[in-house]
């Protein structure tokens, strides 16, 4: 018997389609239709709509929705009538790269994106979902912040998701995307977040407004001086990534997943290269035998020494005395920490310490081996930052290094000297191996400071016109008893002072020869950051 005759459906009833079936398309079509007029509004102010966005970020019909007919529960302030499509944001899963991902995106065109109560519990719900499934969570903003009309139940709302950031945290990447304004306590749960990536000219975001800052303080400032993606890129540091576009944007969100695995229990895929593993490195030799004092762009060894010469830089804009990123060795992805002497000499400083810790902390949560390379004559001196805490900000990164149970090389190219050689992925701090070029100096601190200490008595007592003479014969002398690694590797302080020209292969060398390390945890305790 046909399955016609079996439900007893006549010829008309087989060809139309059921009213049921069609009401639901209707609602749907309805509700995931964006309004022309309002897209034309979005898009007049370079942006694209939030449908667009997941359209050009995730790969090609990967999207699926979940809650999109969810409405608004407050009825007040005529929100009713509004009839808020899916309360104002998009939530659901898509595949980056044909991997998982749990992704929300805000829709401006619906009241300012704001964030009512099932605002909230839709994001809520795909974060839980994402921690569960063990998949990266993206959130791509644009919001007004918390819908006024809701009053409180918004601002638990908040709350909330904030929860959810703290327990997503270094379990699965969390990345946000600021596509508008992201204004008041809504900044704090991007700020929860691993990687913050903003776009010039659409970006904004602020604890308090230009008018607030106005009426509090009398300063007057403009949206983008105060929560430009500018500021946040140069001066506050808490954007990560700065795009020109928003298709810039995702393309550079879709190159960060590559080089982050799903949660804490796997590691980066590795991808094949045609880059071979003893590639010669002869930049290095050059760069590193330049004068100690001379200042150069890390960049060059940092790109010399990587995988086809890729470097994904994470806070390039910020505190660029020391170079954080991903690069690919061997087609592993190692995670890149560097002292730069292109600016303020590569000492560390406030901002460095904090930036430095905070990713090697990302790098030790996702497994992902970290490579230091040193040039460091010391911590930056000062009053501002003695009494800014660089006591208490330089602690952040001995704990992230003493803490990371990754594979840990380190790569010593000119300068190591006294505290911010330990902090620099000191072998004492635990780092597997520890290597240097021939041009490499460890010292307790520069060769001048030292002479100026050490010889004291004899400077003073030596004639006036003759005490810069013998001072620099006195730091000659110094500078070449420890202006070179031999002493440090008799000792064991470094494993083996290496080829420049080789320095590739070598790293991809112990990559592999650390690829099954394990650490298991002794200390029950969770520690307690210097934060
Ligand atoms: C309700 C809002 C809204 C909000 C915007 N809208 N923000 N509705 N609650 N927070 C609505 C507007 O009324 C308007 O509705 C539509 O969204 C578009 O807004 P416009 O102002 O026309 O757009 P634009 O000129 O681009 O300005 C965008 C804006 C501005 C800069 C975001 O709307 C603004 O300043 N909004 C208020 C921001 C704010 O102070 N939020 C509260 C932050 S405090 P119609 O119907 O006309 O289309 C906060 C606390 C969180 O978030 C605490 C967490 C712990």
């Amino acid at each position: 018997m046909k399955d016609t005759e079996k439900f007893d459906l006549n010829d008309k009833e087989l060809k139309e389609t059921p009213e049921k079936i069609k009401k639901f398309r209707e609602l749907i079509e309805n509700t995931t239709k964006q309004d022309k007029e309002k897209a034309k509004l979005q898009n007049e102010k370079g942006k694209f709509t939030a449908r667009e966005r997941l359209q050009y970020l995730l790969d090609e019909n990967s999207f699926f929705e979940i809650h999109s007919l969810v409405e608004t529960r407050c009825q007040d302030f005529g929100l009713k009538e509004k009839h808020l499509k899916g309360d104002g944001v998009i939530t659901g899963f898509g595949r980056i790269n044909g991997r998982e991902v749990a992704i929300f995106a805000q829709d401006f065109t619906q009241l300012g994106g704001s964030l009512g109560l099932a605002h909230a519990k839709k994001i809520a719900y795909i974060m839980d979902r994402a921690l569960e499934a063990k998949i990266p969570i993206i959130g791509l903003l644009d919001s007004g912040g918390a819908r006024i009309q809701e009053g409180v139940d918004s601002l638990d709302g908040y709350g909330e998701i904030f929860k959810r950031n703290v327990k997503c945290s270094g379990v699965i990447p969390q990345i946000s995307v600021i596509l508008g304004p992201c204004a008041g306590g809504a900044v704090y749960s991007p700020a929860l977040t691993d990687f913050i990536f903003m776009v010039d000219g659409i970006s904004h975001m602020f604890v308090t407004g230009p008018n607030v800052v106005k009426a509090a303080t009398g300063e007057e400032v403009d949206l983008n001086t105060l929560g430009g993606s500018k500021a946040h890129a140069q001066k506050s540091g808490v954007c990560h990534v700065i795009a020109n576009s928003e298709q810039d944007c995702f393309r550079q969100v879709r190159e960060l997943l590559t080089f982050l695995p799903q949660n804490c229990k796997e590691r980066p895929i590795c991808s094949s290269t045609l880059d071979v593993a003893d590639r010669q490195t002869p930049m290095l030799e050059k760069l590193s035998c330049m004068d100690p004092g001379k200042p150069f762009r890390i960049h060059h060894i940092i790109w010399e020494l990587a995988d086809e010469n890729k470097f994904f830089e994470i806070h390039r804009d910020y505190a660029k005395n020391i170079i954080t990123g991903f690069v690919k060795l061997g087609g592993e992805v190692v995670g890149i920490v560097a002292n730069n002497s292109d600016y303020l000499g590569g000492a560390l400083d406030l901002n460095a310490s904090d930036k430095a810790a905070r990713f090697v902390r990302f790098l030790n949560n996702f497994n992902i081996p970290i490579l230091t390379l040193v040039d460091i004559g010391g911590y930056l001196p000062g009053v501002e930052q003695e009494h800014g805490g660089i006591i208490r900000h330089g602690a952040k990164l001995l704990y992230a290094y003493g803490e990371a149970t990754v594979p840990k090389i380190t790569l010593v190219i000119r300068k190591a000297y006294g505290g911010a050689y330990i902090a620099m992925g000191s072998k004492a701090l635990g780092a597997d191996f520890n290597f240097a070029l021939p041009s490499a100096e460890f010292a307790v601190m520069g060769p001048r400071g030292a002479v100026e200490i050490l010889y004291a008595k004899e400077l003073k007592a030596s004639a006036k016109d003759k005490t810069e003479e013998l001072k620099e014969k006195l730091t000659k002398e110094y500078a070449q008893k420890f202006a070179s690694p031999y002493q440090t590797a008799a000792s064991g302080s470094i494993d083996e002072i290496i080829e420049p020209s080789k320095a590739r292969s070598i790293i991809i060398r112990a990559l592999k020869v650390l690829a099954k390390k394990r650490v298991a945890k002794t200390n029950e305790s969770k520690g307690n950051i210097p934060l």
